[in-house]
């Protein structure tokens, strides 16, 4: 009997343990002002934008933090050094993996703001704005 209730306790320690109290206990941003390309681009009017995450979040968090696998640690931020860091990229650049304008507007991959809310449209599901000055907002 004594047995049994010790493996229940250590059950319930390492469940608090897992991943999801984690998550729990980070601070979730319930909104982020994204404003890395102010500056940076000759299309001042296109930033910065207010991203309401929590709006987001039963999409499920590798949709976008699709790097994310130290859950000890915040996700980074899209344009940290080594994600996508070219800001400001013009021409055939924008399209690279690597730059800023890529990551928010590819309109093919569902981790970018426009190829998911595309995606959604699609398949006539509840959507985010895909028109420039919706996001971009004065
Ligand atoms: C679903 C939201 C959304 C829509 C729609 C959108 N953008 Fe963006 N865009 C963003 C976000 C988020 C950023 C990052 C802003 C920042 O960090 O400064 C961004 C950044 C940019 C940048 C700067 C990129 C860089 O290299 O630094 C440009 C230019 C831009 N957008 C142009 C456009 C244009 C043109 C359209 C319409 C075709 C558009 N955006 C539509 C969300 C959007
Ligand atoms: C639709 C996309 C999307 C989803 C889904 C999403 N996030 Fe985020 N999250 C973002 C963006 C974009 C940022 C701002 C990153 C930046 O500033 O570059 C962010 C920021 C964060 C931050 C703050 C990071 C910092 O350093 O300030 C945390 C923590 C976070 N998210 C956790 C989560 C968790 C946990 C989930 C799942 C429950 C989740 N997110 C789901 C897009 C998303
Ligand atoms: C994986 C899919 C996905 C990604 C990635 C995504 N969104 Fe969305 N977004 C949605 C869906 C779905 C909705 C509609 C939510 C609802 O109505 O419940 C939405 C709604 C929105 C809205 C409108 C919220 C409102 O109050 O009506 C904004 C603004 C928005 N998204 C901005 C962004 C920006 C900026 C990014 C990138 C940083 C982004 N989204 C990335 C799926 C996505």
């Amino acid at each position: 009997m004594k047995k049994v209730f010790l493996l229940a306790v250590a059950g319930a320690l390492v469940f608090s343990l897992t991943g999801i109290d984690l998550i729990e206990a980070m601070k979730m941003p319930k909104t982020v002002l994204m404003n890395a390309s102010v500056g940076k681009t000759k299309n001042p009017v296109y930033a910065p934008v207010n991203f309401p995450h929590q709006k987001h979040l039963k999409l499920g968090c590798p949709v976008c933090h699709h790097k994310w696998t130290d859950k000890k640690n915040p996700p980074k931020k899209c344009v940290d050094s080594g994600c996508h860091d070219i800001l400001g990229a013009k021409g055939a650049q924008m399209r690279a993996k690597n730059s800023a304008y890529n990551a928010f507007h590819n309109p093919t991959s569902n981790h970018s703001c426009m190829g998911c809310h595309k995606n959604k449209k699609k398949q006539n599901l509840a959507t985010g704005p895909i028109a420039c000055k919706k996001c971009h907002v004065k």
